[in-house]
C-alpha cells in the first residue's frame, strides 16, 4: 500500500526555541492525520524536537547527513548521529545541496548508502532547473539522478526510499508546477521505478511534489493520482498553513 505524506522542510529556518514552538503547535493538532507527516529539521532541533514527539504521529526527518561514516570531518554530522536523535528520516538530494554544496551523484549514492545502514528512511529529491526544463529535457534529468544515486539499491532497500520531485524553478519562487505538468512527470519517474523494481514497487512508492507547494494548491496536486503528497518549505514554517496542507492530502 502506497503510504499519502505531507512533509515539512525547514531549512535553515527557525531557532531552537522557534522550532520547538512550532513542534508543539504541530503536535498538539495532528492527532490523527490520514496521511505519514514528517518535518524536516535542522540538526540542532532533531534530538529535542525527536523526544518532544515521541508520542506523535508525527516524524522527524534530518535535512542531511555526511557522505562519511566517522571520523575527522570537522563540522559534518553522521547518519549514526542522525539516527541517535530519535529522527526516523533524512532528506538527501535537495537541489539546494546539489546546487550550493557541489553534492554530486556518487556522493549522494553513499549518503544514501549510510542512512539505510543506519536505519534510516530517505526522503530522496529529484528535479530538473528551469534551463532543462525550457529544453525539454526534464524526464532525461530525473532519469540520471535516480541512475546515478538511488537505483543501484536493492528492491528491499528501496522499500525505505520516499521520492520527492521538486522542479528547481517551482522550489521558492512561487511559480507551483501546474497539476498536469507535475502528473505528467510523477508518472514518468513512477514508469522508471517499474522498470527497474517491478509494477508492484512503482505502485508502493510514495511520489511526492515539492516547489511552492501551498496550503492553497496542495489539494488540486494531490488530487493527481501519481501525486502521493508534498514536500513543503515555506509554508510549513507556519503552522495554520503546515496543517491546512496535511488536510488537503
Ligand atoms: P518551497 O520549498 O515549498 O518553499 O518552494 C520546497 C522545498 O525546497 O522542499
Amino acid at each position: 500500500m502506497r503510504t499519502r505524506m505531507v512533509a515539512g522542510n525547514w531549512k535553515m529556518n527557525k531557532n531552537l526555541q522557534e522550532g520547538v514552538a512550532l513542534a508543539t503547535e504541530l503536535k498538539e493538532a495532528v492527532k490523527d492525520p490520514k496521511c505519514a507527516v514528517v518535518i524536516g529539521t535542522p540538526f540542532i532541533h532533531l534530538a529535542t524536537i525527536a523526544e518532544l514527539l515521541k508520542n506523535s504521529p508525527i516524524k522527524v526527518a534530518a535535512e542531511n547527513c555526511a557522505d562519511h561514516e566517522k571520523g575527522a570531518y570537522t563540522g559534518e554530522v553522521s547518519a549514526e548521529m542522525v539516527k541517535s536523535t530519535g529522527a526516523e528520516y533524512v532528506i538527501l538530494g535537495h537541489s539546494e545541496r546539489r546546487q550550493y554544496y557541489a553534492e554530486s551523484y556518487d556522493m549522494l549514492a553513499e549518503k544514501v548508502r549510510l542512512a539505510l545502514a543506519n536505519g534510516l528512511k530517505i526522503i530522496f529529491c529529484i528535479g530538473e532547473v528551469k534551463e532543462e526544463r525550457e529544453a525539454g529535457k526534464q524526464n532525461e534529468v530525473v532519469k540520471a539522478q535516480l541512475e546515478g544515486s538511488v537505483f543501484g539499491l536493492t528492491a528491499e532497500e528501496w522499500k525505505n526510499i520516499t521520492l520527492a520531485y521538486e522542479p528547481v524553478w517551482a522550489i521558492g519562487t512561487g511559480l507551483t508546477a501546474t497539476p498536469a505538468q507535475a502528473e505528467e512527470i510523477h508518472a514518468y519517474i513512477r514508469s522508471l521505478v517499474a522498470e527497474k523494481y517491478g509494477k508492484e514497487a512503482a505502485e508502493d512508492t510514495t511520489i511526492l511534489y515539492g516547489g511552492s507547494c501551498n496550503e492553497k494548491n496542495a489539494a488540486e496536486l494531490f488530487a493527481c493520482p501519481d501525486i502521493d503528497g508534498g514536500l513543503i518549505g515555506g509554508a510549513a514554517l507556519v503552522a495554520e498553513k503546515f496543517l491546512a496542507i496535511i488536510a488537503a492530502r
